[in-house]
């Protein structure tokens, strides 16, 4: 069902998850991004006492994946907890948008395993990219 890659890149999510700073919703998130030179990049989410002004897990991974020089998204984990799946919010599937390809694959984790399979076309469909200015 993963590949050994993907399977490090949830063991990656999942353990990153910890880290997260989630005091007031108290829903700890973790991400990581495999990139195009297969370097893994992990985000978090890390809330604030201002509500507005806390940041998505995803969000955070994309920003570690930039810094660090990689620019495409090859495959993204995301593990969450509790019985729903942690799919990405609305603004962070656009997020990803930006840097991965329709068929990009979004791996769905809990706290402890992977569960569901998407790609960014299912989670976000006709969708608006960079391809779309001019
Ligand atoms: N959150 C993420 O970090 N990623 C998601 O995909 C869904 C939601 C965070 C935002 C907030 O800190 C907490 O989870 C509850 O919404």
């Amino acid at each position: 069902m993963l590949t050994q890659t993907e399977q490090r890149l949830c063991d990656a999510a999942i353990s990153a998850r910890h880290n997260a700073y989630a005091p007031y919703s108290k829903f700890k998130v973790g991400a990581a991004i495999l990139d195009e030179f297969d370097n893994i990049h992990l985000g978090v989410n890390v809330e604030n006492a201002a509500y507005p002004q806390g940041s998505c897990a995803e969000a955070g991974a994309i920003s570690a994946m930039i810094a660090s020089g990689g620019t495409k998204i090859k495959r993204i984990a995301v593990s969450g907890v509790g019985t729903q799946l942690c799919t990405p919010c609305g603004g962070c599937r656009q997020r990803i948008r930006e840097f991965a390809s329709l068929k990009t694959d979004i791996l769905i984790c809990t706290d402890s395993q992977f569960k569901k399979r998407f790609n960014l076309e299912m989670l976000l469909p006709a969708s608006f990219g960079p391809d779309n200015l001019v």
